[in-house]
């Protein structure tokens, strides 16, 4: 390729005052002359030691860049804001898109070709690749890969299980001294969760997409694989570059229905409706939540991982990975979809063998013939609500009975096992003010702990009903995603304790049993809702995110403005 046509030529490939300055403070690093004239590749990097998940990227990093220079190319590696799950408060949804607003910026405002992501922890993969769909340069997604299986006492553990102790601790089948016994063999090795969490499934999803090379999803973090993966994506996003192979030639229709269809047979999180919507809207391709039903109604649970089956990432990977889940969805898959190798999604699977069928499953044989996820819409969600039903329990998926409400969570925590608390198992637990604006930022609450009377009768299961969100590992009757959300005042925001709901998932239906008049009348007479954030990023996001059913991005940040910067610095 001519110098002229790299985009970084423009900073690079100048004369005069701009050109010297462009060049000379890069050279402090001992750049010498020559690589100016090669292709620029950013490695985006979200290393962050409060991101355990993501602790280990500046070694990937140095595999990236073994691959960038060995193809030609300049690698420069560049840090964004990360996002731990396990740290941050009051929850990372609320800083997604902030992230992604950095991403963005950091990649338009800099004399890069093409850019490598790497992504981990459940929204520094979304993030990531919002922001770089706003740019549009040649882009590959490195994920940073999961954790080795947990082992306690001769027993795989993993993320899912934080559920199960959480209720066994409320129940008094668990003590405090076993709880911390279990810590350090539950992340025994560096990556993000081993089970079909967020960030699986998200990495699950970029490989669906076409945006990784293909095994990126189930490698484990500490396997040599990985790190040859790294470096091969470094050598292959040169290539890109040449071949000005850009996120848009990758990102079409096809891609995100591959990658729903995808998520539904590995029983994927249902974050992932949020972050694909999110990422659509980015990309500028039409995608609705409703969509997500259709599309994957007719796809069974062929991956046997937690949180919906028995197994974990390291085992999907002994089983051929995604290559191998992906050549058993062989009829449902666009076969024709672009990847960032440059070759289809049917071409990259063509060789992949499953070694495992108790893993990996067939479209025959399937582990569960509930599909991943199920939309639903009714009086107290208008816009649509979702639940995983092959993480629920299958005699609560026609389910009527009294609601008992709790206005916000502060309110759950308060009342939830207080001796007056009228519930039975019957009772359908509702959570309001857990939505975007309303906590605000939709934060992983939605399969609220069960009432310790109850835990302690043997009931594992409750509908649960908010407008919040799940943990990817989470399980049970839950119906998440509420829209719209109470802060928003749609008619979740009147429901009232003791008024009868219906869950029906196969009609994919959820009611109030109230009159459409009784609903109206009740929002007159609602008090308007406070928002306590009044200035900072905090305030912004309130005024601007919008509704689950969109992808909770934010209202200015939808669709790209091109990788094009007309004015210089100086
Ligand atoms: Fe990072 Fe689960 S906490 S992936
Ligand atoms: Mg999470």
């Amino acid at each position: 390729m001519k110098e002229k046509n790299l985009r970084s030529s423009s900073w690079f490939g100048r004369t005069g005052k701009d050109g010297f300055i462009y060049r000379a403070w890069m050279k402090n690093n001992g750049i010498p002359d020559h690589e100016f004239k090669k292709p620029v590749i950013g490695i985006c990097n979200t290393w962050s030691e409060l991101t355990p998940c993501n602790a280990h990227f500046r070694d990937l990093a140095a595999s990236v860049k073994r691959g960038v220079l060995e193809a030609g190319g300049f690698p420069v590696e560049f840090p964004v804001m990360s996002l731990g799950e396990t740290l941050m408060k009051p929850t990372t949804m609320l800083f997604r898109n902030l992230v992604s607003m950095d991403v963005e910026e950091s990649i338009r405002g800099n004399p890069l070709d093409g850019v490598v992501l790497l992504c981990g922890c459940d929204k520094t993969t979304p993030a990531l690749v919002m922001g770089a769909c706003s740019v549009n340069l040649p882009a590959i997604v490195v994920s940073g890969g999961p954790m080795l299986t947990g082992r306690h006492k001769g027993q795989p553990i993993g993320t899912s299980d934080v559920w199960r102790l959480a209720a066994g601790l409320e129940e008094g089948s668990v003590n405090e001294e076993q709880l911390r016994s279990m810590e350090g063999d539950l992340c025994r090795s560096q990556g993000h969760c081993a089970v079909m969490g967020t960030a699986s499934s998200m990495a699950c999803m970029v490989e669906a997409l076409g945006l990784s090379l293909p095994g990126n999803a189930a490698i484990p973090a500490v396997d040599a694989h990985r790190k040859v993966l790294a470096q091969l994506s470094g050598g292959r996003i040169v290539e890109m570059v040449k071949e000005n192979l850009k996120l848009s030639d990758i990102l079409k229709r096809d891609a995100f229905e591959n990658a729903i269809i995808t998520n539904a047979a590995i029983g994927g999180s249902t974050n992932f409706i949020i972050h694909l919507l999110a990422i659509a809207g980015r990309a500028g391709v039409q995608l609705e939540l409703k969509d997500f039903d259709t599309l994957s109604k007719d796809i069974p649970l062929i991956v046997n991982l937690q949180p919906s089956g028995q197994f974990f990432m390291e085992d999907l990977y002994y089983a051929g990975g995604l290559p191998a889940v992906l050549k058993e969805l062989n009829s449902f898959l666009h076969k024709d979809a672009m990847t960032v190798n440059g070759k289809t999604i049917s071409e990259n699977y063509a060789s992949a063998e499953c070694y495992n069928k108790d893993i990996i499953g067939t479209i025959d044989k399937p582990f569960n013939s509930a599909t991943g996820l199920a939309v639903l819409t009714g009086n107290i969600c208008e816009q649509g609500a979702v639940i995983k039903p092959s993480a629920a329990s299958a005699h609560l998926m026609q389910h009527t009975g009294p609601a008992v409400v709790f206005e916000n969570i502060e309110d759950y925590k308060q009342r939830i096992n207080s001796d007056g608390l009228k519930v039975d198992e019957n009772s359908i637990l509702v959570l309001k003010n857990a939505g975007p604006k309303g906590y605000p930022g939709m934060p992983e609450v939605g399969n609220m702990t069960l009432p310790k009377k109850l835990l302690q009768k043997g009931i594992t299961d409750m509908v649960r009903i908010s407008d919040g969100r799940m943990s990817g590992t989470g399980f049970g009757t839950v119906v998440l995603h509420i829209a719209p959300e109470a802060a928003a005042g749609g008619n979740f925001s009147v429901l009232k304790t003791g008024d009868i709901l219906t869950l029906d998932v196969p009609k994919r239906t959820l009611q109030a049993h109230l009159s459409a008049e009784a609903l109206e009348q009740r929002k007159k007479e609602r008090k308007p809702q406070q928002f306590h954030a009044t200035r900072g990023y905090v305030s912004l996001y309130i005024q601007h995110v919008q509704q689950a059913h969109l992808g909770a991005d934010l209202d200015f940040l939808t669709g790209g403005s091109g990788s094009n910067v007309a004015k210089d610095s100086h």
